[in-house]
């Protein structure tokens, strides 16, 4: 027990997805969060979406246009990806959290919502993920909300490949669509926005401050 902040890390673990556009500032997050539950003595393992599972792989080689296929094959090997990422017998996130360790992942279900239904019926990208909510949801999502212009600009500086869904309009529509997401889900997920047009350090404090009453 963290007497300090409340926080008690010895029952089921705590499950916290992170998300944004691309560039939103997830993985640095992701990274300051661990060493912060680290340094509490909080058992923590950190993952993400798409995996490196086979098939992580195979999305990756769609993302990068080497593969194509139609987008509702893409949605449904990301539901895929999903499940393999809970449930697979090596290191599936759902019995990580059975034996209490904290999961935090780079992009979750909601990824799926905010990507999948600027092409395709977002309650069809809903009903396509059912199975991985009903297994595990989020004890909370941190939504990293950040303008596409700035998410852009941070990616130029660091990346010189740019994948599928980077574009601005893309971004844009992206954004909008997690918004109509949590909307919508608003009375099933526990959903924290925080402003991502600020330095990492103040992101971080927040996210800190805001998410010991989830972790208590
Ligand atoms: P994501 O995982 O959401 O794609 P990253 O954490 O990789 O985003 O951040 C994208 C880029 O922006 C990285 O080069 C990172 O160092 C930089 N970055 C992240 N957060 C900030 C911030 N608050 N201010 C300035 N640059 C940032
Ligand atoms: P990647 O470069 O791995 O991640 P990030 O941009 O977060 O650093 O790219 C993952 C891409 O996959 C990103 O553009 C979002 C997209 N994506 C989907 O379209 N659907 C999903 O369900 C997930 C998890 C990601």
């Amino acid at each position: 027990m963290d007497t300090a902040n409340n926080i008690d890390s010895t029952k089921r673990g705590k499950f916290i997805a992170f998300e944004g556009i691309d560039g939103s500032g997830k993985s640095t997050q992701i990274a300051l969060l661990r060493e912060k539950m680290k340094a509490k003595g909080i058992d923590c393992y950190t993952t993400m979406e798409p995996t490196d599972s086979p098939i992580g792989s195979l999305i990756h080689q769609v993302m990068t246009g080497r593969v194509k296929t139609d987008n509702r094959a893409i949605a449904a090997l990301f539901v895929a990806d999903r499940l393999d990422h809970l449930l697979n017998d090596v290191n599936g996130i759902a019995h990580k959290i059975d034996e209490g360790v904290t999961v935090l992942t780079d992009r979750y279900y909601f990824s799926s919502y905010a990507y999948h239904s600027v092409d395709l019926p977002m309650d069809w990208v809903i009903l396509a993920n059912e199975q991985s909510s009903l297994i595990l949801k989020p004890t909370v999502n941190i939504f990293i909300d950040i303008s596409p212009d700035l998410a852009l600009e941070r990616i130029a500086k660091n990346r010189c490949q740019r994948e599928l869904f980077e574009e601005k309009s893309r971004l844009v529509q992206v954004r909008e669509k997690y918004l109509e997401a949590f909307e919508r889900l608003k009375d099933e997920e526990r959903v924290l926005v925080v402003d991502g047009n600020r330095k990492e350090q103040e992101i971080a404090d927040e996210i800190w401050e805001k998410l010991t009453v989830f972790l208590k």
